[in-house]
């Protein structure tokens, strides 16, 4: 049995007058109109429990796209019984028939629902099109096909000695117990990948997706629905995170979490599991892709241009909400003022607004929350000495939240905003002598935690080369002359290791083995 090498899904461009553009244009016009009522999935039941929040996009917060039903404790146990309840039936269909499931699932997304998928992330989670394109069509497409591909390697691979009267093998199996899927908000691709990744390979799920993703994730589940997936494998739940936690970390199944979201959030469940430990069945498998401060080091010998596309590119689309954001940049003397020439182009023609219109390049940021934590650095940023907003640094919250792209100028390369996480449009820039490009590798390495993606600009191969070395430990993804933003799956498996994350490459081979635990069987004749 043999899948065919799956290719990457086309982008499609949206251009003015296009069909797709017109179909999209629609889809938005029908959401927006149309109130949904949004109930949590649990074995077969759609469970509306009374207790009903609303859905908004966060670019206009007063109009209404629909509510969602909130659940409590018992809902996380019910959905463990339903996973628990789908497993046996689930686990022993043939890994092809879950294979065509997922397939399925990708074609119906890449077609009849690809306008819904996108028009969703759009008002939901406030991307332009073209953000919500490459996340909620292409790149939860190329999870699904890909890991597909994956799922069949790992099934075929066995030992290579058998013979004389003895056949070696080793059986693939699901974990024993049930997996939760717990989600963020910024990518509607990474919400349909965790639970449907561990769920491909035998797995049943409790899947929690972040509050502000549900108006997406519902239509996700639309699509699962209709490829096909049994009711109870995949159970999709509203309740707050540590009233969840409590629940899933307690249970003797507990067999597994696959996470993505913030460090701190990732710390607290990793230290609960260690402290219940004793309770279960089984070392539950923790995969968590968590946060990022993601830098751009441009060499004296730069393209100041191609860098400073980098940086608006990469720091600014979806608002910097992207665990991948440029945030610090560390740019040589000799280069600067060209670079910032540029830099201030890129930035004046990016407009703001709504994501309904597409013109719009930058949208608002996801809540209430994240607005007031972002414009707090901005105004601490403005009665810093040694600190100079260069770009931007002006916020509104009357009817969306939008913050400005902007950019900090800092004397100081350990300053606050160098080395924390905003996850937001805010980047850092500190200029260096030109002559001190060692000294300031050591700093790329040193400023933060997190290990995530980083850039190097040169059209040096000594400095491209020290630069690779240097920064092995210092992120995940690297980059050569290109924004640290962007990873395709099948051609950059993408994942951070330090406080970043356990590295198990989202979309890969690597990571789908964490969904297994393999039994080896010697038979003697
Ligand atoms: P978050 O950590 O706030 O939330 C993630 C999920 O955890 C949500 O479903 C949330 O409800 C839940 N949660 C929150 N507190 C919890 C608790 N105490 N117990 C149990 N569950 C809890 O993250 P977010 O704001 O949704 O996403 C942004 C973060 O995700 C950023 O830090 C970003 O860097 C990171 N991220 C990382 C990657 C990656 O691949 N490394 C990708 C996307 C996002
Ligand atoms: N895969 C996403 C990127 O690389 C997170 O930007």
């Amino acid at each position: 049995f043999n899948v065919p090498t799956p290719v990457n899904e086309p982008v499609k461009s949206y251009a003015p007058g296009s069909p797709e553009r017109k179909e999209l244009q629609a889809k938005l016009a029908e959401l927006r109109a149309n109130q949904v009522d949004v109930p949590m999935y649990i074995g077969s039941e759609e469970v509306r429990t009374g207790k009903t929040r609303t859905l908004s996009p966060p670019h206009d917060h007063q109009h209404i796209l629909g509510h969602f039903h909130e659940g409590d404790a018992s809902h996380v146990a019910q959905a463990i019984n339903a996973a628990l309840g789908a497993k046996e039936a689930w686990e022993n269909l043939a890994w092809e028939q879950r294979a065509a499931i997922f397939l399925k699932a990708a074609d119906l997304l890449a077609g009849p629902y690809r306008a819904k998928i996108n028009a969703a992330t759009m008002l939901g989670q406030s991307k332009n099109a073209f953000q919500a394109e490459i996340d909620a069509a292409c790149e939860i497409i190329d999870f699904l096909r890909f890991n597909v591909k994956y799922m069949t390697e790992i099934y075929s691979q066995q030992p290579p000695v058998s013979g004389n009267g003895v056949w070696n093998r080793v059986e693939q199996r699901p974990l024993e117990g049930f997996v939760f899927a717990l989600t963020p908000f910024n990518f509607t691709a990474i919400a349909g990948n965790l639970p449907t990744s561990a769920a491909m390979m035998g797995n049943t799920i409790v899947w929690k997706p972040a509050y502000t993703q549900i108006y997406s994730a519902n239509v996700l589940m639309e699509v699962f629905k209709e490829a096909g997936v049994p009711d109870g494998v995949i159970n999709l739940i509203y309740v707050d995170g540590p009233t969840a936690g409590d629940v899933i970390f307690k249970h003797p199944d507990f067999a597994g979490i696959h996470f993505t979201g913030s460090t701190g959030v990732f710390q607290t469940i990793w230290k609960t599991i260690g402290e219940n430990i004793k309770l279960y069945k089984s070392y539950p498998r923790i995969v968590g892709e968590t946060g990022g401060k993601d830098f751009v080091l441009a060499h004296k010998s730069a393209d100041p241009k191609a860098v400073a596309v980098a940086l608006s590119r990469g720091a600014f689309e979806y608002q910097g909400q992207k665990c991948s954001a440029a945030s610090r940049a560390y740019i040589p003397s000799n280069i600067w003022e060209d670079v910032k020439k540029y830099l201030l182009e890129d930035l004046a023609s990016m407009k703001m607004g709504g994501t309904e219109d597409f013109t719009n390049f930058i949208n608002a940021v996801i809540d209430e929350k994240a607005f007031d934590k972002i414009s707090k650095y901005i105004d601490n940023a403005k009665n810093a000495s040694g600190v100079e907003i260069i770009a931007g640094g002006n916020y509104d919250k009357s009817k969306g939240y939008f913050i400005e792209p902007t950019v900090l100028l800092t004397q100081d390369p350990m300053y606050t905003t160098m080395c924390e996480e905003i996850f937001g449009p805010v980047l850092s820039i500190y200029v260096y002598n030109a002559e001190h490009f060692e000294t300031v590798l050591e700093l790329v390495d040193q400023t933060s935690p997190y290990a995530l993606t980083g850039a190097i600009f040169s059209q040096d191969r000594y400095a491209i080369e020290m630069a690779t070395s240097k920064l092995r430990n210092a992120a995940g993804n690297f980059y050569i002359n290109d924004k640290p933003t962007g990873a395709v799956v099948g051609q950059q498996p993408f994942g951070g290791a330090r406080a970043s994350g356990t590295n198990d490459k989202a979309g890969s081979m690597i990571n789908l083995l964490r969904w297994v635990s393999p039994r080896t069987i010697k038979e003697t004749f």
